[in-house]
């Protein structure tokens, strides 16, 4: 173990403790608080990597075979040193994710420039890829042989195909019934132990949090440190994208409300770096229907939680007793951003808008544009504020939310959408064809 390339720090009380005497739920044994990860040049500046030398380096390396090099998380090695040895990498080249411009959502939500950071696009389809190749390399370096997680279905998709790549037994608890078919689909597909428990997200967590200590197994829950310093990564990506410029606002999905902290680590380690000179806004947005931060914010400015039982169609963030709250709060504050919600009319258009733009993405990534709408629609988002949307998840994870919205069959009171275009179905007859693109289309 490289004795200080790294200690954890308990966000509550401050102890810190080496990486690997943290206990099996990750929480300090002192005040039941979260680990963030804490490197020599995290707080005093001490033996700071040159930002020049950083990025240039960071940039030669995209022109490399090495699979660490072509990893858009391991490219920026030098800022998560986590691991002994960075060759034990278990990766399937996550990140290099696109930034796309999305000009008639900017329009439709009032600013002059709307981009979409598309978290989809890694290799199991959602942004948990980016956590999960620095967790699990970490489980695997230190000698784990079974790691699991509870999951609204993407974790548990990203842990199931990187423990496959590295040969370790992977177990999911996922809600029965209550998670995506598509993300389902795959923990089986990488040859996860799946169990679905009759419970909720929430009550997968607490039989988790049981089991982990009894049994020699390794959490890879969002608690765990070490996918945040893998899912702060996709912050340094977005601003070598943008030449090195910030965005005025991240806008990001909030469900158990670790990836907001996770680019705000990353966003604020690269000021402290001088590779940029300000951070941006970071705002969570939740489902209405699963908004326990929402509820906080407006009840005690983020003091104190009250968990709320979930109900969402945005299943990603069905969640109601996020284990990373305060952590959440702290870079919403920190940065000046804003905490919304949305309803599920607004979540099924704004999906349906991005869509139309030739950008699929899961439900739970399009409440960033439904709280957008919001943000800007009583000034706290300015026109000419440059936003960055984080889309979390590809649309083919839940294929059937999008099928329905189009049948018009989404919820029972489904309002109507001039973007909705459910399948037409006609006899194989030219005339019958022509019949109806006559009636559909400007030819
Ligand atoms: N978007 C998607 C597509 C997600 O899968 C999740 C979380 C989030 C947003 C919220 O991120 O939890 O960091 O606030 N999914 C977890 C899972 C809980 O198990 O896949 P968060």
């Amino acid at each position: 173990m490289k004795e200080k390339s790294h200690e954890l720090r308990c966000t509550g009380c401050g102890a810190r403790i080496a990486g690997t005497d943290a206990t099996s739920n990750f929480r300090c044994a002192q005040c039941g608080e979260l680990y963030e990860v804490v490197y020599p040049w995290s707080s005093d500046g001490a033996n700071l990597p040159n930002a020049g030398a950083l990025r240039w380096l960071w940039q030669e390396r995209r022109s490399s075979t090495l699979p660490i090099d072509q990893s858009g998380v391991w490219r920026f090695r030098d800022l998560l040193p986590i691991l002994d040895d960075p060759s034990h990498a278990v990766t399937l080249r996550e990140g290099n994710t696109p930034l796309y411009e999305l000009p008639r959502c900017g329009k439709i939500a009032g600013v002059d420039w709307l981009l979409a950071k598309h978290q989809g696009m890694n290799p199991t389809g959602s942004f948990k890829d980016t956590g999960m190749t620095a967790a699990l390399s970490v489980a695997a370096e230190r000698g784990f042989k079974v790691v699991a997680c509870a999951s609204t279905g993407n974790t548990s998709a990203a842990m199931a195909a990187y423990a496959a790549r590295a040969g370790l037994t992977s177990i999911v608890f996922i809600p029965e019934g209550k998670i995506a078919w598509g993300k389902l689909s795959q923990s089986m597909d990488y040859g996860a132990l799946t169990i679905q428990l009759k419970s909720d997200f929430d009550g997968c967590v607490r039989v988790l949090n049981d089991l982990v200590k009894r049994l020699p197994i390794y959490m890879l829950n969002s608690v765990n440190p070490y996918r945040l310093e893998g899912q702060k990564t996709p912050a340094l990506e977005m601003v070598e994208q943008m030449d090195w410029q910030v965005p005025e606002h991240v806008i990001v999905p909030g469900g158990n409300l670790a990836n907001s902290s996770a680019l705000g680590k990353g966003f604020e380690e690269m000021k402290r770096l001088g590779l940029i000179s300000r951070v941006p806004k970071i705002s969570v947005v939740q489902a209405h229907g699963a908004n326990p931060l929402y509820r906080a914010m407006q009840a005690s400015a983020g003091e104190q939680l009250s968990p709320v039982v979930a109900d969402t169609r945005a299943t990603a963030i069905r969640i109601g007793n996020p284990a990373s709250w305060r952590k959440a709060v702290r870079v919403i504050r920190a940065t000046g951003g804003w905490v919304e919600e949305v309803s599920e009319q607004e979540i099924a258009q704004a999906k349906a808008e991005i869509g139309a733009e030739g950008i699929g993405c899961e439900p739970a990534s399009a409440v960033t544009l439904a709280g957008l709408k919001k943000l800007t629609r009583d000034g706290r988002v300015g026109r000419e504020e440059r936003v960055v949307l984080l889309l979390t998840g590809h649309t083919l994870k839940d294929p059937e939310y999008t099928i329905d919205f189009h049948r018009g069959t989404l919820f029972s009171d489904q309002e109507a959408s001039s973007l909705r275009k459910p399948p037409v179905v006609l006899e194989a007859q030219t005339d019958a064809v022509l019949k109806a693109l006559e009636s559909s289309i400007q030819l």
